[in-house]
């Protein structure tokens, strides 16, 4: 059995290793797309997956003027670049400084009220609302908690209801294990070179995280697979989840 590639059995991965990864990749990568979307790096598919996003899943999230939103493993900021400057506030949060440098542009280039925190997802989620300035209308959580290990999810779900305000929305997207939980324990990544680690949980485990929104109030509004964008992996597909309270 290959112990870097795990079915069913739950296995920390190490998030240290994750940081490393992303600074890398926004340090290093030939596109600033191309460092977020792993996978197909041809600028057909990076723009592909990036319209997806923009022209598919943002009408869905109901932005308006005054929605504030926080971006949880914000990235390059590619959400930014779709809501600034027509939101109430931006706030991304990553833990790779590389990352928020890249985010930091983003959001320079586009004007219009935004915050940035190089802090893990799990510490964001922590904090009280008067942190931030106020309570969020929107959570975005793409392509993150992956890269989290399950007491990390389960302690995000479980302080996210107080960060938000009465009436909001979380959006979260996520590869997952089709038929059972794979991990990817410091997997050799051919397209990257390097070492990898991700973890693609079931429907049933994220439904088991999910479980405090619902107790406070959240409902599924849409679950569904995201497009393959020609890219076909015998293990994991991509969903995404919209929750709205
Ligand atoms: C696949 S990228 C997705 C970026 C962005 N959400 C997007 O959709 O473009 C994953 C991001 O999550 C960040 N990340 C992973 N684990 C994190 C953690 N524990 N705390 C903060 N950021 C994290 C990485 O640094 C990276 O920027």
């Amino acid at each position: 059995m290959d112990e870097r590639r795990i079915y069913g059995k739950k296995i920390a991965i190490d998030k240290d290793k994750v940081r490393g990864f992303y600074n890398r990749q926004a340090a290093s990568s030939e596109s600033k797309m191309g460092s977020v979307f792993l996978g197909n790096q041809s600028p057909e598919v990076l723009e592909q997956k990036n319209s997806y996003c923009k022209d598919y899943i943002l009408p869905m999230l109901d932005v308006k003027d005054h929605t504030r939103i926080l971006d949880l493993g914000c990235g390059i900021g590619r959400w930014a670049e779709f809501v600034l400057p027509n939101c109430g506030c931006y706030c991304g949060v990553d833990f790779s400084e590389e990352m928020i440098r890249a985010a930091e542009q983003t959001c320079n280039s586009q004007g219009g009220s935004f915050q940035l925190h190089c802090m893990s997802v799990v510490d964001a989620a922590a904090q009280d609302a008067a942190f931030y300035g106020s309570t969020f209308d929107l959570v975005i959580i793409s392509g993150v908690l992956m890269y989290l290990n399950d007491p990390d999810v389960e302690r995000i779900f479980r302080c996210l209801p107080s960060l938000l305000a009465e009436r909001c929305t979380i959006y979260s997207a996520e590869p997952i294990g089709l038929e059972r939980r794979l991990t990817l324990n410091d997997f050799p990544s051919q397209t990257f070179h390097t070492e990898y680690s991700a973890i693609y949980r079931t429907h049933e485990e994220y439904d088991v995280f999910f479980d405090p929104l619902l107790k406070s109030g959240f409902s599924v509004a849409k679950r569904e697979p995201m497009p393959k964008f020609g890219e076909n992996y015998a293990d994991t597909a991509r969903y995404y989840t919209i929750l709205r309270r």
